[in-house]
């Protein structure tokens, strides 16, 4: 395949040996271990973006001035690498993927990574570091982590005019320890995530720095995870730390999906513009408007809100089942994961792994 830009390849002195590996990939958890090598690709103001390296893994050195250390221009992207039956490596709508780090790129005054580059790094990476994507017939997956920040070193307030691309690998297991048990949300009326006009539907590293006091908070009140709130009237529900929130109302073939319209303050998900295409697919009424924290409280107390669920690339689908806030905790149904949130997690995880068919074109062999 041709590529706009040359990728070089740099040989790994001493990989990870392969009883090592297994040893790794039998428990991998989440973002815990690094594979053996990593992509890079620097911008310059004059040059654009020039070579791909392909570098075994290791530290990097950066000017104490960089400009990311100062003002924080760092963005990021979370996709996954799937093995599939036959053994070959797939991934799940990687251009939305790559087409997002462009716009989060505009709104950090960054420059874009090309599509092609983007697509093509994810390859380079695969090439060598194939042997980590775990075993297909399990949940776990290659948890790609593409980024950008400003290398260029100086103190002046203004976009950065040079940038470096880097591209870590992660075996990934369950996201939560207790795997796809339903978690307790907080309700944050204290901290806010995002605000109109904001950066919140950008993967800008600032907004997850800004999230964890909050996190912070939930923990200490026996909560797995922050659920945020409109920053106006702290009211509306907007999203969780790291994951998009679906409401299923009723049941059956009278089920349908509700999920917080995408108000320029919650991050666009990719897991959510695929479960509300995979929801129509299948006859499910949706809704993407806003939902109150009252609208949740009481028709979950009534029964008229029967299963809410997050969804995101490294939560997948995970269940909702209690909420707490400063008013006292409710729980959805019976607090255990719903027949819609489960049917839409092995339809969309039967796509991603090649056990369903991928009817929309999202599969991507690499
Ligand atoms: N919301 C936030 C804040 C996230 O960090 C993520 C994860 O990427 C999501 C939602 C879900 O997005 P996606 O489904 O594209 O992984
Ligand atoms: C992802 O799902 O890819 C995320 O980025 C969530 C979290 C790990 C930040």
């Amino acid at each position: 395949m041709t590529t706009a830009v040359d990728f070089v390849r740099a040989p790994h002195p001493a990989p990870t040996t392969a009883e090592r590996r297994a040893e790794i990939l039998a428990a991998p958890g989440f973002g815990r271990y690094l594979t053996d090598h990593m992509v890079s690709i620097d911008y310059t103001r004059d040059g654009g973006w020039g070579p791909g390296r392909v570098e075994p893994y290791a530290p990097i050195t950066l000017d104490p001035a960089a400009m990311v250390l100062h003002y924080g221009q760092a963005i990021f992207e979370g996709l996954k690498a799937y093995r599939q039956p036959d053994g070959s490596i797939a991934s799940f709508r990687i251009d939305a993927n790559a087409r997002r780090l462009q716009r989060s790129a505009q709104r950090i005054a960054m420059p874009e990574l090309p599509t092609e580059l983007f697509v093509e790094s994810v390859r380079q990476l695969l090439a060598v570091d194939h042997a980590w994507v775990p075993a297909a017939g399990g949940e776990d997956s290659l948890y790609l982590r593409p980024f950008m920040f400003a290398t260029e070193a100086g103190l002046g307030v203004r976009p950065a005019g040079n940038y470096r691309y880097l591209l870590i690998a992660s075996p990934a297991g369950a996201y939560f320890p207790r795997g796809v048990k339903p978690v307790r949300v907080w309700l944050s009326t204290e901290y806010v995530r995002a605000a109109p006009g904001g950066t919140g539907a950008a993967k800008f590293a600032g907004n997850y720095a800004a999230s964890l006091v909050a996190q912070a908070q939930a923990a200490e009140e026996g909560c797995d995870q922050v659920v945020w709130l409109d920053a106006i009237e702290h009211r509306y529900v907007e999203e969780m730390g790291g994951m998009n929130l679906f409401f299923v109302f009723g049941a059956g073939a009278q089920a349908k999906l509700v999920t917080p319209e995408l108000s320029g303050a919650l991050l666009p998900g990719i897991t959510r513009d695929s479960l509300l295409t995979l929801a129509a697919d299948s006859g499910i009424a949706i809704e993407e408007r806003r939902i109150g924290t009252d609208e949740w409280r009481s028709k979950a107390s009534s029964g008229e809100i029967t299963e809410v669920f997050a969804c995101g690339t490294a939560a997948v689908i995970t269940p909702v089942g209690a909420v707490c806030s400063a008013d006292g905790e409710f729980t959805i149904a019976d607090g255990e994961p719903g027949e819609v949130t489960m049917a839409l997690r092995d339809t969309l995880t039967g796509i991603q792994r090649g056990t369903f068919a991928d009817t929309h074109g999202w599969v991507t062999r690499l």
